[in-house]
């Protein structure tokens, strides 16, 4: 089976890095925000450009504290995509406001910017951008509206680490940016972990207290928080990786553009477009096709794994039925479309040249 992600294959590539610094964290006897936590913020913070990096439980959590720390609350609205992981509208679920759900751009498959300025009212306080498969969203445009109508920008980061737009790092260029560390994220832990990228000093020390019971000091408790932090064991981890995420990006670049040139002149398939490697770090290689059922049933034929990100856009959920009133075009039909197809950065070319030759075969 050619699978969808293989985690072992990373493993046995920083194996000996790895199991010396678990052993150290095991050794050591501190596991919770200790050493390596302290020193993983920092290098994340250096590495993305920002001036403070605050890691947590989870992505989930790191939206969720963020705009919990923005003040966003019951009566607000959050504008976001459709077209992504439900963690992303639960978040503002939590802290009592509102999704408003918007369109994306067919070819990017990220936040359509007029949609957003359209859906904005007196009540929206956010917009919520996901960068969606690594690929940077309009971040010039959705400043521009950030600005004009003085709402916040909130980037949802949890599949484009490392990536950027001119030089700047996704979660460095809004107010606030979430990060998810899941295994099968571009940079991924061995458990669950998330972080917080911001430059407002205010929301970051309230986001270090939010996140370890409201507690700035030991047993004083400030305001009603969460535990949601990131372990030593995980941050150990999550610091040796950090260390080849520009070496696992490109590689994962090279596997989309190995697609590319053998998938983009079929006349069925519709491929993403390629950008830089800086700019486009391909969590995920989603192409578009209208016989895509059958596509992926072939594929599964021939032992290869294929998946929906996402079958069922957010406005069309049970969870958020107040808003399936909602026509949202261009989602609606990429839901029928979109299939993903194997990407790691070890992904061998045999591999992906057994992939493409299949494609290609049916489309004669
Ligand atoms: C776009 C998006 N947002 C948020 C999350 C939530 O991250 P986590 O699973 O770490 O809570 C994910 C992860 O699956 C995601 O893909």
């Amino acid at each position: 089976m050619i699978p969808m992600v293989d985690l072992k294959a990373q493993y046995a590539d920083l194996k000996s890095e790895i199991d010396q610094a678990v052993s150290e964290v095991l050794g050591s006897g501190q596991f919770i925000l200790g050493r390596n936590v302290e020193a993983f913020e920092k290098e994340v913070a250096d590495y993305l450009g920002c001036q403070f990096a605050i890691s947590c439980n989870s992505g989930t959590d790191a939206l969720h504290l963020a705009l919990r720390g923005l003040g966003i609350s019951k009566g607000d609205e959050v504008i976001t995509s459709t077209f992504t992981f439900i963690a992303t509208a639960e978040a503002i679920t939590y802290v009592g406001a509102k999704p408003v759900f918007v369109d994306i751009e067919p070819d990017t498959f990220n936040l359509d910017p007029a949609a957003v300025e359209s859906a904005i009212t007196p009540a929206t306080r956010a917009i919520i951008p996901v960068h969606l498969y690594g690929r940077p969203a309009n971040m010039p445009a959705l400043q521009a509206i950030s600005k004009k109508h003085q709402v916040l920008l909130v980037e949802d980061c949890a599949q484009s680490f490392g990536a950027s737009i001119s030089g700047q790092k996704t979660g460095a260029i809004g107010d606030a940016g979430c990060f998810s560390f899941f295994p099968s994220k571009n940079l991924g832990c061995y458990g669950d972990g998330g972080l917080i990228t911001t430059n407002d000093q205010t929301l970051a020390e309230e986001i270090y207290i939010l996140r370890n019971h409201g507690s700035k000091k030991r047993y004083e408790h400030a305001i009603v928080g969460y535990n949601s932090r990131l372990d030593e064991l995980q941050a150990a981890i999550l610091r040796c990786k950090l260390k080849q995420i520009d070496r696992f990006n490109e590689a994962r670049w090279q596997v989309a553009a190995a697609y590319n040139d053998a998938l983009s002149s079929l006349k069925d398939v519709s491929t993403p477009t390629l950008l830089t490697p800086q700019a486009h770090v391909f969590h995920q290689y989603t192409l578009r096709s209208q016989s895509r059922d059958h596509l992926a049933e072939t594929l599964r034929q021939h032992q290869i794994a294929t998946a929906i990100y996402y079958p069922i856009p957010l406005h069309r959920q049970q969870a958020f039925s107040n808003a399936q009133g909602l026509h949202l075009p261009v989602a609606e039909q990429i839901v029928t479309e979109c299939l993903s197809l194997p990407i790691y950065p070890e992904l061998p070319r045999q591999d992906i040249d057994f992939i493409t030759h299949l494609i290609a075969n049916l489309q004669h």
